[in-house]
This record gives C-alpha cells, sequence and structure tokens, in this order.
C-alpha cells in the first residue's frame, strides 16, 4: 500500500492477473474478466512473495497493532491486512470499516452435530449484513481507480446490496440485475436505498449473469460479480483474521456454502497462501456444502472428480445459494483437492432445522449459511469430521437478509403444500410461532405459566 505522505508502494505487494486455465499473465483484464486467450477466470498473484520472505512474525505484530490505530485502513477488518492485497493509495480505498467479525462458540449446535467444540465466523455481521462486503471494500476502490462511473452485478441478493453500498460511498452509479421474485425483500431494499438502478429480470441468477456478461462488453460499467478477482482477495481476509482469533492454530476442518463458489475460493485460496508465508503450519480441510436443488458442484465432483461443469436447473429456498452455473467452480475444486475437503448437500428441511438451531444458540443467520451446520452433521455422521476435532462454520448472511423464511418457519408455513410436508414435522418442536393474546395482564401470565411450569405459584 501506498502512504500518502511517502508515495512510494511496496515491490511485496505488486500483482498481477493470472488466468487459471492456461497461465497467461496480464496486468489489465477484459471487462468481463474473462482470458483472452482461453476464456477462463483470473486469479492474482504477487510474484515478489517468492522472491523476498515477508516476516510473518512482525506482520502478525503489525496487524494486532492496527486495531488501536484511528486510521480508515486500519479499522477495516480488511486493509488491516493489506501486506497480502493488491497495492492500492489510502485515498483510493473505500471502506465502509468491513470485516472484524465475531467468532462465537456454538455450545448447542456443537452438542447437535456430536462434536467437543464448534465456532461460528459471522461474516453477517458485516455491514451491508453479509460477507460480500470483504471483496466489495477491494473490487468498488479497484473499479473507482480504474475511472469507471458506473458498476454492476447480477445478484441473488447479497451482491447488489453490498455493491450498491460501496458505489454510493465511492461516489459511482450502481447496476443491479436479480432475478425477479427470487431476491429477499431485505436484500432488495437495500440496494434501492443505496441508489442502485435495480432492473427485476423475469429469469434466474445464472440468466442475469449471461445477460450482464454482454452489457459490460457493450458499456463502460465494471463488472463486480466474484470472477472479478479483486472481490476473491477481499475475501480471503476472513480466513486470515480467524487464523489471528485461534491465535494461528488451524482448525481442524471449515466448512463453507457453496454457490457462485467465489467465497470458497477465497478462504482456500487464502489458508494456501498463509501456509506458503509461513503463518501457519497446516491448512483447515475446506468443505462446501450445497442445497440439494442447486447442487452442481455435488453433482461435478460425484460424476466427472470436478473435471467438467455440469449446470442445474437451480431451486432452494435458501435464494443466496439458488445457482445452477456457478462460474468459480474450477476454483472450488482446486480448493477442495489442495485442502481435502469435502461436497456434500442437504435437504430443504435439513436447512430448516440447522437455521433453527444455530438461531437456538442466540447467534442467527440467513438459510445459505445454515446449509453449513445442516453439512456437518452429515459429515460428521459419515466419520469425515471426528468429534474431538476443531470445526468453524463460515455464516455468510444476517438473520434480517430474510425475515420471511424464518416467519414461515415459525408459523409452520414453509412447507405447506410442497412435497416435503411430512418431513417437515421434525421442525415443529423448533417452531415458536407468535401468540396473539387479549391485552391483559392474567392472559400473559397464563402464556408465561403454560411456557414454564416452574413459575406457577
Ligand atoms: N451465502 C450467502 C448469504 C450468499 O449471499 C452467497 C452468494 C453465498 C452464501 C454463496 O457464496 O457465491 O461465493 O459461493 N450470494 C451471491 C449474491 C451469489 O449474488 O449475493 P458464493
Amino acid at each position: 500500500m501506498t502512504n500518502r505522505s511517502s508515495g512510494e508502494s511496496n515491490s511485496l505487494q505488486a500483482s498481477h492477473l493470472r488466468c487459471i486455465g492456461c497461465g497467461v499473465v496480464c496486468e489489465k483484464a477484459k471487462q468481463n474478466f474473462r482470458c483472452a486467450d482461453c476464456g477462463d477466470l483470473f486469479e492474482i498473484v504477487y510474484p515478489g512473495w517468492n522472491l523476498t520472505r515477508l516476516d510473518a512474525a512482525a506482520l502478525r505484530t503489525l496487524w494486532r497493532q492496527r486495531r488501536t490505530s484511528g486510521l480508515p485502513v486500519d479499522e477495516s477488518g480488511v486493509w488491516r491486512f493489506r501486506e497480502l492485497l493488491p497495492d492500492f493509495d489510502w485515498q483510493e480505498i473505500i471502506t465502509l470499516r468491513e470485516g472484524n467479525t465475531p467468532l462465537y462458540e456454538m455450545p448447542s449446535c456443537a452438542r447437535i452435530a456430536g462434536l467437543q467444540q464448534l465456532y461460528a465466523k459471522h461474516q453477517g455481521m458485516n455491514p451491508t449484513g453479509s460477507f460480500k462486503d470483504t471483496g466489495m471494500t477491494v473490487a468498488a476502490s479497484a473499479a473507482r481507480r480504474a475511472g469507471f462511473h458506473w458498476v454492476a452485478c447480477a445478484s441473488t441478493g447479497n451482491t447488489s446490496a453490498s455493491m450498491a453500498a460501496y458505489a454510493a460511498r465511492g461516489g459511482m452509479r450502481s447496476l443491479v440485475l436479480i432475478p425477479e421474485g427470487k431476491v429477499s425483500w431485505g436484500k432488495l431494499s437495500q440496494a434501492l436505498d443505496y441508489g442502485a438502478l435495480t432492473c427485476q429480470l423475469q429469469t434466474d441468477f445464472d440468466g442475469c449473469m449471461r445477460l450482464l456478461n454482454e452489457v459490460v462488453q457493450r458499456s463502460p460499467v465494471y463488472l463486480l460479480n466474484s470472477v472479478n478477482p479483486y472481490r476473491l482477495e477481499g475475501q480471503k481476509t476472513a480466513a486470515v483474521e480467524l487464523m489471528e482469533q485461534f491465535d494461528w492454530q488451524p482448525p481442524d476442518h471449515i466448512i463453507v456454502p457453496g454457490g457462485n463458489l467465489g467465497n470458497s475460493s477465497a478462504l482456500g485460496k487464502a489458508f494456501l497462501e498463509m501456509k506458503h508465508l509461513g503463518f501457519i503450519s497446516t491448512v483447515p480441510k475446506v468443505s462446501i456444502i450445497q442445497a440439494a436443488g442447486a447442487n452442481p458442484l455435488v453433482r461435478m465432483m460425484r460424476e466427472n472428480g470436478g473435471q467438467k461443469l455440469i449446470s442445474v436447473q437451480a431451486e432452494t429456498a435458501a435464494s443466496a445459494i439458488r445457482i445452477g452455473s456457478p462460474a468459480s467452480w474450477k476454483k472450488a475444486v482446486r480448493v477442495l483437492e489442495a485442502t481435502g475437503g469435502a461436497v456434500d448437500q442437504v435437504s430443504e428441511v435439513e436447512i430448516a432445522l440447522a437455521k433453527a438451531e444455530i438461531g437456538a444458540d442466540g447467534v442467527g443467520c440467513e438459510p445459505a449459511s445454515a446449509v453449513t451446520l445442516a453439512g456437518l452433521k452429515k459429515l460428521v455422521k459419515q466419520g469425515f469430521v471426528k468429534p474431538g476435532e476443531s470445526v468453524v462454520l463460515i455464516l455468510t448472511g444476517h438473520l434480517l437478509k430474510d425475515p420471511e423464511f424464518t416467519l414461515k418457519f415459525h408459523r409452520g408455513d414453509l412447507f405447506s403444500a410442497t412435497e416435503s410436508e411430512t418431513e417437515a414435522d421434525i421442525l415443529k418442536p423448533q417452531q415458536r410461532a407468535p401468540i396473539v393474546l387479549d391485552a391483559t395482564v392474567d392472559a400473559v401470565i397464563q402464556v408465561l405459566r403454560k411456557a414454564d411450569g416452574r413459575l406457577e405459584t
């Protein structure tokens, strides 16, 4: 990073784009962030890291010290780790003080999953309520630095909310393409409030993405989906912050939801880079869980060992991960192979149950995040995760992103008239519908006593 006063850039942070398919290196990608030679995606690499060794111990101390600084770049839980990010001038950075998310112990979920200890890193505690902010601060800054006035994304909701906020903070306009009727109200209202030009298209996320790829090639609009490798660099820092919270002792397993597969790719890249740079001595197994109705990665791994993309027609109430043709599938397969992680899928009822269980630990999350606990239970049953191992669930979105799902769950409406209605009987003990009462003290006390016999006098 370049400090305003020194004006010097750090050669260790010099980075370039490398195609993950043919390996070609370039300074500047085409508008769609696809390689001009082979059409594959780019990743950001730091050639200096192979020439000079970073001083891991000194950086750990520096990063901790920055937590007491009042500088915006130090207050950000992303830019605090800027030595692992592309080089930016401080005044080029758009930040909402993202990152700095809590790591929670999850005692009751641990018992349910059959583990001695379980943690959740809650990325829903970011400024716009999802992990997207950690990537958006980097990619939106790159957009503004490159001189763009417009940024754009296709989204299942969270990317659009985050992009719209960072664009507004950075004085840029934003274009959002979302699948009509498939984005929760919470997320849609965020995009509107932050001033995005919001288009609801009569297609799914994959259709929005295909269309936007054309739009960005025909207009001077900067693409902010996770095919943009700057997004993934920012999202890496959740793993770095997690290691700091664990005092640099890696857990055995990380469990992450899989949609467009950018986040699992980013976290995996971070762990592999931290190992390469000497910050950690082992790499956790990064496992990816998908909804059974939106399971292209699970199918690819099972049917062709991750060699070839299988697209599916996606359908799940966990609308954030309703994605049938994930852009970053090759990067995610590489992470699974390099870390030894597993893939699995979970049903709609399993997602709903896991979400309520995470809520019952006083934490809460949106449905897509709950696939992590639902998947973990399966991985424990299969023996892939052992009872004494340490596990971290990555919770990607805040509970309030999709209150409609939660209300339907507690009212018992989530699965009415669906094929899962019978399976959904197991949810009944978790359901707490609001009780409508006469406005009298007696009525309230009666309900209280019914809820807890110890209150009878
Ligand atoms: N969890 C939440 C809450 C999400 O919003 C998303 C993706 C994911 C998990 C999956 O992450 O795509 O990196 O594998 N949401 C995107 C969006 C697609 O448009 O908001 P991924």
